[in-house]
């Protein structure tokens, strides 16, 4: 007898969120001439639903913390936090960019970013604040920091980035997962929403007086922010 799938039931969940035909992943396997089992897509789906927990565990820390700042500080450090797990289209597309062959091995150890939490900050320094109190705790290793506010890309765009590993807890094993933590403020968030939407969108050309636009509205934010710490820093005194 077939041993009971423990997570049959979140196996299905994704499959059906991600309204992926069971067939197409079979397909996927079989076009690398590998015998197709149900249990290539159980261990596919496992591994989606590892992720998941990972980045639901991150999702508890920062709450805490949030939790925790507004009680010693009368207000909430996090703005919103938003989760999402790579959808099985964009996992395949980037293996294929990066010309790595679609295996459930090779998706975990290239992809950094199946699991990721954006957080959405009120006041830059919260940022901060937030990774390092989230980089202290035991369980997180720290795998890539890029400061992206410190030293924003060359499109204006800004948010500090951490690649972390978190354990997860199973009946009879601890798996380190990888999860991509953005971190930025409400004006860094509305600047990247923006121009995400318009260097997508496909019934215009992105054009170079778009790009230098949007590099003024990024200096124009990152001004908004400082003033806004400033503002912060005032807050603060006033409720010491
Ligand atoms: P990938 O881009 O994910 O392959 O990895 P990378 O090592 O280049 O990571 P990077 O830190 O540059 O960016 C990862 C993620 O940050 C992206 O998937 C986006 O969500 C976000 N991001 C990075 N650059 C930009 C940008 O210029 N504009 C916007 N809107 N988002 C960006
Ligand atoms: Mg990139």
């Amino acid at each position: 007898m077939e041993n009971e799938n423990p997570l049959k039931k979140e196996i299905e969940l994704y499959l059906e969120e991600e309204n992926i035909d069971k067939e197409k992943i079979r397909e996927l396997f079989e076009e690398k001439l590998r015998p197709i089992s149900e249990n290539h897509l159980y261990n596919f789906s496992k591994l989606m639903a590892y992720y998941k927990c990972a980045m639901m565990s991150i999702e508890t820390k920062l709450n805490v913390l949030d939790v925790e700042f507004s009680l010693k500080h009368d207000r909430n450090p996090i703005n919103d936090i938003k989760s999402r797990l790579k959808s099985f289209q964009s996992i395949k597309e980037k293996m294929e960019r990066q010309g790595l062959a679609f295996s459930v091995e090779s998706v975990e150890e290239h992809l950094n970013d199946i699991a990721g939490v954006r957080v959405v900050c009120s006041f830059p320094d919260d940022v901060y604040m937030l990774a390092d109190a989230l980089l202290k705790q035991d369980d997180i290793t720290l795998v890539s920091y890029k400061d992206y506010i410190k030293n924003p890309k060359p499109n204006g765009y800004r948010s500090l980035h951490l690649i972390i590993t978190v354990p997860i807890f199973l009946a009879h094993e601890k798996r380190q997962m990888k999860v991509e933590v953005q971190l930025r403020t409400i004006a860094m968030d509305v600047w990247a929403s923006l121009e995400h939407q318009l260097r997508y969108k496909k019934s215009f050309e992105y054009t170079k007086e778009m790009a230098d636009e949007l590099l003024y509205c990024a200096k124009l934010s990152a001004e908004l922010d400082e003033r806004m710490d400033k503002l912060r820093d005032l807050t603060a005194q006033n409720n010491e």
